[in-house]
């Protein structure tokens, strides 16, 4: 029988939208209930999940634009939860309160103040600032569109300021969130030696439609480089919110949220723990999931040598 821990694992699961989890978890139950000698169960499973093939991850078109945003703006789906956001008390508490605010902008605005939504994310590469943008989205039901910085950043300044001019009119015109990931690619330090004019210049630009706009749309820019921005910027935003590589109580909860359901009860915590350490919250993830597919697929018990010889693979992977 399947235990009440990967039922419950199932759930969470099904409910957060997380389909390779869900999958994983299934897997796992066929093989227990085979193991257990209950053929037909485990077939049956089986059977279910290969007749409907995985959520593959869904990229939209923004719709209904024309083809050059097309070019520019992907309408992504939006499946985390504020819960699933494994970060300080700090950045919960930030990104509660552009929720709070979003909800009761028009009591905001009966006293002239307006709710937090032009928003600045910095911290290293996964860490949790998209995941973020899709909790924001997610809490407060608006569309998430990711604009690609790389589409709207040309060699020609009239070029590039024409893009954001027309990128800023649908942040007008279709409410959402809007995330200029990578936003690094304009708002690098003003001033520095290699620097042309010509960069300034977007990074104006940039700075004047959002000064300008005044849409019911939330405005995120992520950045993985604080450092290489211009301190200036930060006045332009409602919000800085600053991501951090998880602390060892961080990297506890993200593996026992990842691996629930498969780590075994005898399991010693404080010796596997130490083998995340200096990992992004993404890369504790990728592992998690490869211990979890090399257990199952393989049928090996997730102890300690397996999951520090997925590790070890990993930073071979990465040396090469
Ligand atoms: N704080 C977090 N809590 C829980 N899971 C996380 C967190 N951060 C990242 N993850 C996991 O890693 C994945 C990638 O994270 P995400 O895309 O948000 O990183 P990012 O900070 O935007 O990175 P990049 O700078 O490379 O764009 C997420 O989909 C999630 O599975
Ligand atoms: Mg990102």
């Amino acid at each position: 029988m399947a235990s009440s821990d990967q039922i419950l694992a199932l759930i969470k699961s099904h409910l957060s939208g997380d389909d390779e989890r869900f999958r994983l978890i299934a897997e796992q139950i066929a093989a227990t209930e085979s193991k257990a000698g209950h053929k037909t169960v485990s077939s049956s499973i089986k059977h279910e999940l290969s007749s409907k093939p995985g959520i593959v991850a869904k990229l939209r078109r923004v719709n209904p634009i024309n083809a050059e945003l097309a070019e520019m703006v992907l309408e992504v789906d939006k499946s985390y939860v504020i819960q699933d956001l494994i970060s300080p008390e700090s950045v919960l508490e930030k990104v509660k309160r552009i929720v709070r605010e979003f909800h009761h902008k028009e009591k905001l605005a009966e006293f002239r103040l307006q709710n937090r939504r032009k928003i600045l994310l910095a911290g290293p590469s996964g860490t949790g600032k998209t995941m973020t943008a899709s909790v924001i989205a997610n809490e407060i039901r608006m569309p998430l569109y990711i604009v690609l910085m790389e589409k709207v950043i040309t060699k020609f300044m009239g070029e590039t300021s024409l893009k954001l001019s027309k990128i800023f009119d649908l942040i007008a015109q279709s409410p959402g969130v809007y995330l200029f990931d990578e936003f690094d690619a304009i708002g690098t330090q003003r001033g520095l030696e290699n620097e042309v004019g010509e960069q300034r210049r977007i990074l104006n630009s940039f700075l004047q439609f959002m000064e300008r706009d005044e849409s019911d749309s939330i405005i995120i820019s992520a950045t993985n480089s604080v450092e290489s921005l211009d301190k200036a910027l930060f006045r332009r935003f409602d919000e800085v919110i600053n991501y951090q590589l998880p602390t060892t109580q961080e990297i506890e909860n993200l593996v026992l949220r990842q691996m629930e359901g498969f780590l075994p009860k005898s399991i010693c915590l404080d010796s596997i723990i130490p083998l995340f350490e200096k990992m992004s919250h993404a890369e504790i993830t990728l592992v998690c999931r490869d211990v979890m597919k090399e257990s199952l697929l393989m049928n090996k018990p997730v102890d300690y040598e397996l999951i520090s010889s997925i590790v070890s693979q990993r930073f071979l992977a990465y040396a090469n």
